[in-house]
């Protein structure tokens, strides 16, 4: 009874590198492109549960809309719009929070890692996966693609809509998860770890903004191993297992058949073989960022439209919510 739909959000944190590109971004032109119905929302809320720079948010949700743009979201196809400008989201996560607990948001892992490390803990880092679940429900989202670390988030939504649900009458579509078929791309300083932009070594990252000179030294520079061959063998050889697995995604070749292809080269002439590939696939979208970033105009003409359309959509959610609540 409830139409398929898709949402996900990004953080307006500036550089995007390949394992939010190919982790998430590249999943949502493919949802996309084959027709499906789909909402992304840049969730500038959800950053400021960490201390922001004021001065440069403007930039960088410009930023990640030029990003988005670049990698093949089509406004016209997909609503792309700022989570701070459409006040339904706010609204409905005080509903929601209304019937949280406190025991079942302090049991998330996220929240748990997270606040270990602070004295005082924001209330909006305890609140955060309820204005998640805002995100999702007021949207009537029925699929949400997110990495695994966000699949307690998408519990807590399910259990949210059930509860709502079974008190006020059936709202919101049980939104299921759609995880990520690409496999973690890994750090290539320190394989053992992913690529996080928490990584303050920027040599582990490859950013989409990255010229070809600093993305191909950055590959020269990959940690492997003392094996020169080049196998596919993502318990034992993290590092060139690593590059396969970033050369795969952007080539659209199996691991198998670039391990065939690279028999004869060791890793260090094969580094050179991804680094042209990786620089290939990426020079468009750098181009295409780059064009979009010149104007500026147009990207907040995008969020304004899409500011249009989110507060449509949402009112309409709000409307009912606030009618079975009784206010
Ligand atoms: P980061 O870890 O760099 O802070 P986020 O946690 O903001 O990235 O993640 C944004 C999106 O990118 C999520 O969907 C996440 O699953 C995906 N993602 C982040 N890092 C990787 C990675 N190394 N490999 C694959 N996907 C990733
Ligand atoms: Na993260």
């Amino acid at each position: 009874k409830f139409p398929k739909k898709y949402f996900s959000g990004i953080q307006p944190t500036g550089a995007i590198h390949l394992g939010n590109y190919l982790g998430a971004i590249v999943q949502w032109v493919k949802l996309q492109d084959a027709g499906n119905n789909l909402t992304l929302s840049i969730v500038d809320l959800h950053s400021l549960t960490i201390p922001q720079k004021s001065l440069e948010l403007p930039q960088k949700i410009l930023e990640m809309t030029a990003t988005l743009l670049a990698c093949g979201i089509d406004p016209q196809k997909t609503v792309l719009f700022q989570q701070s400008t459409v006040p339904q989201h706010t609204e409905l996560y005080w509903y929601l929070g209304c019937i949280s607990t406190m025991a079942r948001l302090g049991h998330l892992p996220q929240f748990k890692e997270k606040s270990a490390n602070l004295k005082d803990i924001p209330l909006g880092l305890f609140t955060y996966p309820v204005l998640q679940a805002a995100d999702i429900l007021a949207h009537k989202a029925t699929h949400v693609p997110v990495g695994e670390d966000q699949l307690q988030h998408l519990q807590l939504s399910q259990d949210l809509v059930r509860m709502f649900n079974s008190r006020y009458g059936n709202i919101f579509p049980i939104p299921k998860s759609l995880v990520t078929e690409t496999a973690r791309i890994r750090s290539l300083r320190e394989p053992e770890k992913k690529m996080s932009k928490s990584d303050t070594d920027s040599k582990s990252c490859i950013y989409l903004t990255d010229t070809e000179d600093s993305i191909t030294k950055k590959i020269k520079k990959a940690v492997t191993d003392f094996t020169s061959e080049v196998t596919y063998d993502p318990l034992n050889r993290l590092g060139v297992s690593n590059l396969i697995t970033i050369h795969s995604a952007l080539t659209g070749k199996s691991p198998e058949a670039i391990c065939k292809e690279a028999k004869g080269l060791n890793t260090a002439k094969y580094k050179d073989v991804v680094a042209a590939d990786v620089n290939h696939a990426l020079a468009p979208i750098r181009r295409k960022l780059n064009e979009y970033l010149e104007d500026p105009q147009y990207l907040l003409d995008v969020l304004n439209s899409g500011k249009h359309k989110a507060i449509d959509i949402t009112e309409k959610t709000l409307t009912e919510v606030r009618y079975s609540l009784g206010i």
